[in-house]
């Protein structure tokens, strides 16, 4: 009889099995999750990033976030200054061409025209571009809007931009090499191009603090696909990182080389302080580690390094 009753587990051997069993299925279940969730993210496509960041800022516009909230009068009052503190500008760009490129949102558009520019808005997102339409109809502003990639200016006359202002967003495109080249072709000889990226060491890191201190490498400086999206979101994180969008990482030889290369010489690079509203803000906590953002001043020139009979002597040389 004993021996019978020794075959079949007793109910408490029964439950402990189950919950192994159970434990099992979910670790399993997860792990097929994060792999597909893994996969579905490093085999994008060409049209499935355009396509998610658009509908990222799409959602972003409608739910008002704080990228895209337009100029307040304050701003407007002096926007030259609000644009450009740094005075990278000059002293004024009234009546120059300027290029607002992927930058939608009513913000830039707006200062840049209160400032006496003739200006054209590029961006994907039509709901981004509606609120350039809607401030520029409230404000009084003229404004040429455009819906395309930052990677398709075909409809820009070359030569046609003094001024391109490039807000952070080629982390959204895999090649920065090529939106660099768009921008070359219609910017004129002698014009200017400032932009922002997202410092590829900040994309690399983490977004939260570890717990043992300090801030983790977590991703590969050399990579192609776009960089895994953040494993939760806590406030830091979505002011690091735009929840869902597609991310590319680019590296410094392709950011400033990638420029130079393109057809500009670099005249002055800064990195915007976010480390300064003190211990309490994480944000200013992990950017006292690690810059999030790379601000450039780049110049066109008329005779590009890489360009037929251009200059390939790669000695620097002190021109006076
Ligand atoms: C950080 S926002 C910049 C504008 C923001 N309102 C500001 O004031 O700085 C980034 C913009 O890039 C746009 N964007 C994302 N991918 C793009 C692409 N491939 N081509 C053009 N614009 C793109 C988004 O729709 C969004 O409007």
């Amino acid at each position: 009889m004993t021996k019978v009753l020794a075959k079949f587990p007793s109910r408490g051997q029964v439950r402990s099995k189950t919950r192994k069993i159970l434990i099992k299925t979910v670790l399993f279940l997860k792990k097929y999750v994060k792999t597909v969730a893994h996969l579905a993210h490093s085999s994008m496509n060409r049209f499935d990033y355009q396509r998610v960041n658009r509908d990222v800022y799409d959602n972003m516009a409608t739910a008002q976030n704080p990228l895209c909230r337009p100029a307040t009068d304050a701003e407007l009052a002096n926007p030259l200054q609000t644009v450009d503190a740094a005075g990278w500008l000059g002293k004024s760009i009234a009546g120059k061409q300027v290029l607002c490129l992927a930058a939608g949102g009513g913000r830039q558009s707006s200062l840049y025209a209160a400032a006496g520019a003739e200006v054209t808005v590029i961006d994907i997102s039509p709901a981004m571009l509606e609120l350039d339409r809607r401030v520029a109809a409230q404000r009084n502003f003229s404004l040429r809007v455009f819906e395309t990639t930052m990677e398709d200016l075909s409809m820009l006359a070359a030569s046609s931009f003094d001024i391109v202002i490039h807000p952070v967003s080629t982390c959204y495109v895999p090649d920065i090499g090529k939106v660099f080249q768009q921008v070359a072709r219609v910017t004129r000889p002698g014009g200017v191009y400032v932009s922002q990226h997202k410092q590829p060491g900040s994309l690399q890191a983490s977004t939260d603090r570890h717990p043992d201190g300090g801030y983790r490498i977590e991703h590969r400086y050399y990579r192609d696909n776009p960089v895994p999206p953040p494993k939760q979101m806590t406030k830091n994180t979505g002011r690091l990182r735009e929840s869902g969008a597609i991310e590319y990482l680019h590296r410094w030889e392709q950011i400033i080389g990638g420029m130079c290369q393109s057809g500009f010489v670099i005249e002055a690079l800064s990195e915007p302080r976010h480390d300064q509203a003190g211990p309490s803000s994480p944000f200013a906590d992990r950017a006292s580690f690690v810059a999030p953002y790379v601000r450039i001043k780049a110049r066109r020139i008329a005779n590009p390094i890489n360009a037929p009979g251009g200059n390939r002597d790669s000695t620097p040389k002190l021109i006076l």
